[in-house]
Parts: C-alpha cells; sequence; structure tokens
C-alpha cells in the first residue's frame, strides 16, 4: 500500500495546483480506500482508553509555561487556538489526544468507517429502555472525533446553522444575555466562505476559513421529492441558512471542491508555523492542575508516549474536549456532582451539575422508498473514479441529498420541529450496519437495495428528554458512561411519530407512483403483537430502529444559575478562576440542525469574549 503522499513535496505541489485528491497512481489511491476500509471491517473497538493511554512512569516532566492552553483540537479548540494565536504576544499551547487527520478523512462519503479506528473514541450509549433496541445489547454506538479536527474530521460533513428561535432562546428560556441571534449571526459570516448558489448573501459570509458548497442532488431524487413534499404544503427554499429553515431544500456541505473541510483544514494546517502556537498530539490530558485554596486553574497534567507531563498555564485553562469528554476531565479533576464524586472517591473542588441535561437528537431510520430506477451501482473503484471529478455519491456524508424541516405547518417564525434527511443508500451495504451497529439477527429486518432506494431518516429537533454523563470510576482510562436517556419523555416519541405519520401519507401519492415507487414494508417481527400499521405498531418500530446522531450537548450547560448549568455566558466555569469550556457541551440546549455550524460560532465569539477580557481586539 504505498501511496503518493508518502512524498511530502509531492503532496505539496499537487495540493497547490489543485484541490481534490490527486493520485498519480489512480490504482494507489484505490488501494488505500479499500485497506481502509477492511481495516474498518476488522476493527475491535477498544473496551477502554488503553489504547491510547499508557501511564507507565511515575515522573512528571515539565512541558513549558503558556499564556492559554486549550484541551482539545475539535470545533471549538480549533478555532480558539487560530484566533487566541492572532495575537502575537499570546503562547498558545493546543493539546490533541490522537493524531493527525490523514487524506482517507476527506472523503466525506466513507465516514462511518472512521468510526471503526483509532481516529474515534469508540464510545457507546449505555442500554437504553425506548430506543437503539435493535442495536448490539440495546447500545447504539456512539463515535466521537479523536484527532485534529476532533468531530470535524469524521463526521457527515452537514452544515446546518439552526434556526433563529434557538438563539433567542439561549437568551430568553435559559438567560443568557449576548448569544441571541442577532448577536450571534456575524459569528456564523466570521468563519464562512459561502460558495453555493442561489444564497442570501444578507445571511452568508465570503473569504472566511470555513468552506460551505453544496453537491448537486440526483436529478431524480430531486424531481421526485420537491413535488412529494410540496403536496404536502413544505416548500422548496433555496437557502435554509438564510430567511426561512422551515422547507425542503438541497444540503449546504462543509466541503472544498471534493474534500471534507475541518477544523484541521480550515482553521490549523496553515498556521502551524505560527510561533506563538504550539500543537502537541498525541496528549491525553487527565486532569486539570487546580490551586483548592483559590479555585484557580493554573495548568494541566497530561499523557504522551507514556510520560507523564505538565504544562502551566499563565491567564486561562479552557477546555474544548467535546460533548463527552469536557464533561468526563472537569469530573475527574474534582468539579461535578458532589454525590457522584464522592462515591467514586475524587476529592471535591467544587459541587456543579456536570454531566447533568445530556441531549441528543434521536432519528428514526425504518423508512425508506424503493424506487424503479438504479441510482448508483458502481463498484468502489468506480465510484472513486467519479469523486475525482467531484461527482455523486462519495461526495457527501450518508450520501445525503436533500433536507426538509418541518413545524407541521406553523409559520416561519418558529422552529422545526423534525428533520428529514433524504439520501441514497451508502455506498456499500455494510456501510448502513457500520452506522448503526445493528445487532446482526435485526439487519434481515432492514433489508436495503443499494442502487434504488432511498432513505428517509426523521431525526427529532427538540427532544424533552433528558441524559447524563458520569464516571465509571476515577480512572481516566475507564470510558465515560453516556446516557440521553431517549424517549424517557413520551411526548418525544410522539413527536416522532408526527413525522413519521406525515411521511407515511406521502405512500398513496400519485407522484409516487409515477416513479413506480413506495414505502417499503419493512418486517418488524419483535412487534407482531401489535396490529400491523397501527401506531403501537410503529412506536415499537421506532422504539428498535432509532438511533444516537452523536451529536451530544448540554452536559455542562450554560445558564445564569451555578445549580442547574456549569458555565455562565462568558463560558466560565461557576466558582472557578481561569477556567472556561467552549465546546458543544455548553449549549444549554439542542438546536434545529447539526451541531458544527453552533459550535464553530461560539469559538468565534468565545474568542472575542476573551480577547476583550484581556483588552486585546
Ligand atoms: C460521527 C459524527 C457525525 C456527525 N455528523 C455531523 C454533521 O454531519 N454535521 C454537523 O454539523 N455535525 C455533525 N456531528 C457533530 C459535530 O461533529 C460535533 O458536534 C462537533 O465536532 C463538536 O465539537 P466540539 O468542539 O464540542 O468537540 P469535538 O469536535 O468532538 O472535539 C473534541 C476534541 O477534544 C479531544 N479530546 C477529548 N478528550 C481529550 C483529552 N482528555 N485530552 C486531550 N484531548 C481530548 C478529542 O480527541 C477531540 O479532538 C457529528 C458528530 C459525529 C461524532
Ligand atoms: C488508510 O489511509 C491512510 C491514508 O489516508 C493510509 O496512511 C493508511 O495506510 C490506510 N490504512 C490502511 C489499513 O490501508
Ligand atoms: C480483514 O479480515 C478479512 C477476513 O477476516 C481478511 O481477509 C482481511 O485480510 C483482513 N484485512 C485486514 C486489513 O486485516
Ligand atoms: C460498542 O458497540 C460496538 C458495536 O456493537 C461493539 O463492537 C463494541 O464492542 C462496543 N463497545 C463497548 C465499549 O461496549
Ligand atoms: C503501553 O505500554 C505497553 C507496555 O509497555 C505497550 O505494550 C503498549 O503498546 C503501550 N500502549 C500505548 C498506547 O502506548
Ligand atoms: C511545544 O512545547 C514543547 C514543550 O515546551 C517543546 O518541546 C516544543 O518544541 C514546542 N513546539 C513548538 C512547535 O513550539
Ligand atoms: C442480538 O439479538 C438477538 C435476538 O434478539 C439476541 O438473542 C442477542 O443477544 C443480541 N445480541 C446482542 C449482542 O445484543
Ligand atoms: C491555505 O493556504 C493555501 C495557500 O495559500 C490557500 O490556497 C488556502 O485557501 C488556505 N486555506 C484556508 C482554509 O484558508
Ligand atoms: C435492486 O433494485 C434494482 C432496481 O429495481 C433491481 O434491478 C435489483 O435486482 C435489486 N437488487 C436486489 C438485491 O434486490
Ligand atoms: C447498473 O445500472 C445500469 C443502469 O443504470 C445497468 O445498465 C447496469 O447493468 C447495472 N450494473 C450492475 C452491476 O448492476
Ligand atoms: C407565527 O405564529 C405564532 C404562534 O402561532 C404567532 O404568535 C405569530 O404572530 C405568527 N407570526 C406571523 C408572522 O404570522
Ligand atoms: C406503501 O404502498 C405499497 C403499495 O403501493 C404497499 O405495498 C406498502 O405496504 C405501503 N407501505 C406502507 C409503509 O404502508
Amino acid at each position: 500500500m504505498r501511496v503518493i503522499y508518502t512524498s511530502t513535496v509531492l503532496i505539496l505541489i499537487v495540493a497547490a495546483l489543485t484541490f481534490g485528491l490527486k493520485y498519480d497512481n489512480f490504482e494507489e489511491f484505490v488501494d488505500m480506500v479499500e485497506g481502509n476500509i477492511s481495516a474498518a471491517e476488522n476493527y475491535t473497538i477498544s473496551k477502554d482508553n488503553s489504547d491510547i493511554l499508557n501511564q507507565s512512569s511515575s515522573a512528571v516532566k515539565d512541558f513549558g509555561t503558556f499564556d492559554f492552553i486549550i484541551i482539545g483540537a475539535g470545533a471549538g479548540g480549533g478555532v480558539l487556538a487560530n484566533r487566541l494565536s492572532e495575537i502575537l504576544e499570546w503562547n498558545v499551547l493546543l493539546l490533541e489526544a490522537g493524531g493527525s487527520p490523514d487524506d482517507f478523512t476527506k472523503i466525506l462519503g466513507l465516514s462511518a468507517y472512521t468510526y471503526y479506528s483509532t481516529r474515534s473514541w469508540g464510545y457507546n450509549v449505555t442500554s437504553q429502555k425506548h430506543a437503539c433496541l435493535a442495536a448490539n445489547e440495546e447500545k447504539c454506538i456512539f463515535p466521537q472525533g479523536r484527532g485534529l479536527g476532533g468531530g470535524t474530521t469524521i463526521n457527515g460533513g452537514v452544515y446546518v446553522r439552526g434556526h433563529p428561535e434557538d438563539f433567542d432562546r439561549w437568551v430568553s428560556v435559559y438567560g443568557n444575555p449576548g448569544w441571541s441571534y442577532e448577536e450571534v449571526l456575524p459569528y456564523f459570516k466570521k468563519s464562512e466562505n459561502a460558495l453555493f448558489e442561489p444564497r442570501d448573501s444578507y445571511y452568508h459570509g465570503e473569504g472566511g476559513y470555513w468552506t460551505v458548497d453544496q453537491c448537486l442532488s440526483t436529478p431524480t431524487v430531486v424531481d421526485l421529492f420537491k413535488p412529494l413534499f410540496k403536496e404536502k404544503g413544505i416548500d422548496f427554499i433555496d437557502d435554509y441558512s438564510g430567511k426561512y429553515e422551515n422547507g425542503i431544500a438541497q444540503y449546504q456541505m462543509s466541503l472544498k471542491g471534493n474534500e471534507r473541510v475541518s477544523t484541521y483544514s480550515a482553521f490549523l494546517e496553515n498556521f502551524t508555523s505560527r510561533s506563538n502556537l504550539n500543537i502537541s498530539l498525541n496528549n491525553f490530558v487527565t486532569k486539570i492542575a487546580i490551586n483548592k485554596a483559590t479555585k484557580t486553574a493554573y495548568g494541566v497534567y497530561f499523557v504522551k508516549d507514556g510520560v507523564n507531563y505538565f504544562a502551566k498555564a499563565k491567564k486561562e485553562v479552557i477546555v474544548s474536549a467535546g460533548g463527552v469528554n469536557s464533561a468526563q476531565l472537569l469530573m475527574l479533576s474534582g468539579i461535578g456532582p458532589k454525590k457522584h464524586l464522592k462515591d467514586l472517591n475524587i476529592p471535591l473542588v467544587k459541587n456543579l451539575p456536570v454531566g447533568q441535561n445530556l441531549q441528543d437528537h434521536v432519528m428514526f431510520i425504518g423508512l425508506i422508498f424503493r424506487t424503479n430506477r438504479i441510482f448508483y451501482n458502481q463498484t468502489m473503484a468506480e465510484m472513486l473514479k467519479l469523486y475525482e471529478e467531484n461527482q455523486r455519491p462519495l461526495m457527501t456524508g450518508y450520501s445525503v441529498e436533500l433536507v426538509s424541516f418541518t413545524n407541521f405547518g406553523r409559520n416561519q417564525t418558529i422552529r422545526p420541529d423534525i428533520e428529514y434527511q433524504i439520501s441514497t443508500p451508502p455506498p456499500s451495504g455494510s456501510q448502513f450496519e457500520f452506522f448503526f451497529g445493528i445487532n446482526d439477527s435485526f439487519v434481515e429486518a432492514i433489508n436495503i437495495n443499494t442502487s434504488s432506494d432511498i432513505n428517509l431518516f426523521i431525526y427529532l429537533m427538540h427532544p424533552k428528554s433528558r441524559g447524563s454523563i458520569t464516571l465509571k470510576s476515577n480512572s481516566p482510562l475507564d470510558k465515560p458512561l453516556i446516557d440521553p436517556n431517549y424517549f424517557a419523555e413520551d411526548e418525544d416519541i410522539e413527536t416522532l411519530y408526527r413525522g413519521v405519520e406525515l411521511i407515511l401519507s406521502m405512500n398513496n401519492s400519485q407522484i409516487l407512483k409515477d416513479y413506480g415507487a413506495y414505502i417499503v414494508d419493512v418486517e418488524y417481527p419483535y412487534c407482531e403483537s401489535y396490529e400491523k400499521f397501527s401506531k403501537d405498531w410503529w412506536l415499537c418500530a421506532i422504539k428498535y430502529f432509532s438511533y444516537s446522531t452523536f451529536h451530544a450537548v448540554s452536559a455542562n450547560r450554560m445558564g445564569p444559575d451555578p445549580k442547574t448549568s456549569v458555565v455562565n455566558a462568558r463560558l466560565q466555569v461557576y466558582g472557578m478562576k481561569n477556567l472556561r469550556v467552549v465546546d458543544s457541551s455548553v449549549l444549554p440546549e439542542l438546536i434545529s440542525g447539526h451541531i458544527t455550524a453552533p459550535v464553530l460560532m461560539l469559538a468565534e465569539k468565545a474568542s472575542d469574549i476573551i480577547k476583550e477580557k484581556y483588552n486585546r481586539h
């Protein structure tokens, strides 16, 4: 498997000449891809963190002193590291537990395979009672990005900001001044380099680091679904990040040419030579150093290649370890629920509801449209050839095509309840099972025809259920316990069912018949006790085939009261000095869409908040 990028010089020349993966030797490119796919198929997910954490020596070495130490180079940490190191007199240390992204990760259409590799933390949720029932041990897989770019290096690349009401609620419902839609819109625009047309330029930035583009949808898919949704009162809109979010639209993607845009490619890759930015890889941060008397964070402890280190922070420690790991790290450092820490023998520094209020979008994957057309039936090598020409199906994560946001007919000022994700199936059969960790004995039930079917996934945008992140023990070797507690509140499954009903009502449409298409009658043998197609039968199906979407938010949510929140509106940890959290864990609640864009916005705004504090603009 000798691929051309082993020559750094050559890749630089190639990269300078053109975007996109261009391999001189196409067969080597195919080998690289197929090698990664079979490695994923054979990968065993480690039960704990021993695959990257090795505390062999007890001595602690000094790593030096920095103004700011950022823990985690994901969506939030990547943006922050760039923006803070714009101030030349500040020394910034960015510590990342994983490694560098590689070329395989640039192909959005194969991202599911990266979940089964060292590029992911390889988590599962705890056994669920009302969802994930067709997953192994009722535990949905829950990958989280590990390495430069974090989630943005392994995710599906879908770009959605949410609805203005989402951010207005951060102020009106959750009491966080400064975060209304009007106030955050400039930060969405700041990062952005929007290329797709048509778009509403009032809402979009140009020339920023983060390229947002579209991959034109497969014509048949558009011709079928546009009128089908129109019949239900859902209009086609050009730009769901513009004036209106509710409607049906082409997906906007974090995509430059045919390559994934990550916080590594956008915010770090071009800046590694900044002398005041030190990016250190393969560092597992195990604890925040805190002066207990003054409750001041002054550094971090981490392990790199089996050696223990301490690095000192003169100004601030910023936790950007992601929706799951930030809560884990705070608790390991003594910041968290008093009782839980006591049970685990972790000395308490500050009693805060860390890990509480966890939310994730849950989605139903059991609706499949079967057509008499063939969309994509190429071999992997043929698809890679198309990919080199910026053609589907490998251009988007999970081959997403169209998206619809709906609030069931209310006006545009109201945020959507449901997101419909319409996609041609992922380009190889195994990928479907890979996405969801489906128990082999349930795979038969959802028997997808990968060349002629269309998947329609239904996301619940605003779950009422709240879950938690807790520690299994006081050791960083143990993976944290993630319980999203899906459908704990009945209202959640009812709302999702409304979303299912709306789609089922399309099954009789003449438009569908014109395409020889229909909604597959999936067999759910375990729901046999209910009358077929009755509401109870569907509720049963939903419980079996509803899955995690890996949008962990709110475990360290921002709010005005330390009894119910962990950080204030300036993202400072309550009761602590020199300690902030800047990542998805501080979102007060889920927004109407995917999470990357809001986290980029959050980190852009956080950078300005920090610069203002020290009078550097
Ligand atoms: C599989 C998947 C698919 C997704 N699909 C989409 C999508 O299509 N569109 C979208 O908008 N969003 C998507 N998301 C969500 C989005 O990627 C995440 O919400 C976003 O990356 C979160 O940013 P973050 O900064 O909170 O954390 P992350 O991006 O997760 O970054 C956290 C970083 O911290 C590092 N870290 C963690 N613990 C430690 C430690 N102890 N020491 C050192 N470093 C540490 C991690 O390795 C990681 O690099 C997806 C997420 C996943 C996982
Ligand atoms: C996966 O792809 C990377 C390049 O992106 C390559 O370095 C690596 O060898 C590949 N892995 C396998 C197992 O083929
Ligand atoms: C993966 O496993 C299959 C079958 O067990 C084997 O043929 C293949 O060589 C393995 N691939 C890798 C990269 O180990
Ligand atoms: C998580 O689930 C996957 C897929 O079902 C399984 O392979 C893995 O062993 C599980 N991991 C843990 C830590 O339970
Ligand atoms: C941890 O140390 C053991 C023993 O020295 C070694 O076999 C293993 O590969 C190391 N793991 C990592 C992730 O460094
Ligand atoms: C980062 O800091 C470490 C520890 O002080 C030092 O060894 C390394 O050379 C620094 N790297 C850069 C790029 O400044
Ligand atoms: C898979 O499902 C079968 C049938 O319900 C069950 O017997 C088996 O225990 C499940 N396996 C796992 C790993 O959950
Ligand atoms: C990185 O630098 C190259 C060369 O100047 C430029 O073409 C590219 O657009 C830059 N990337 C970003 C994300 O700004
Ligand atoms: C998938 O659908 C196509 C088009 O209808 C059909 O030709 C093909 O036989 C189907 N494949 C399977 C495995 O059913
Ligand atoms: C792929 O689809 C085309 C029609 O679009 C058909 O002619 C061809 O036989 C199909 N190939 C395979 C391998 O099914
Ligand atoms: C939209 O609906 C809400 C709630 O029904 C209502 O209060 C508001 O006035 C409506 N706005 C417009 C512009 O019609
Ligand atoms: C959709 O309609 C087809 C007939 O056109 C029928 O076979 C199928 O069972 C229906 N699907 C559902 C989910 O009702």
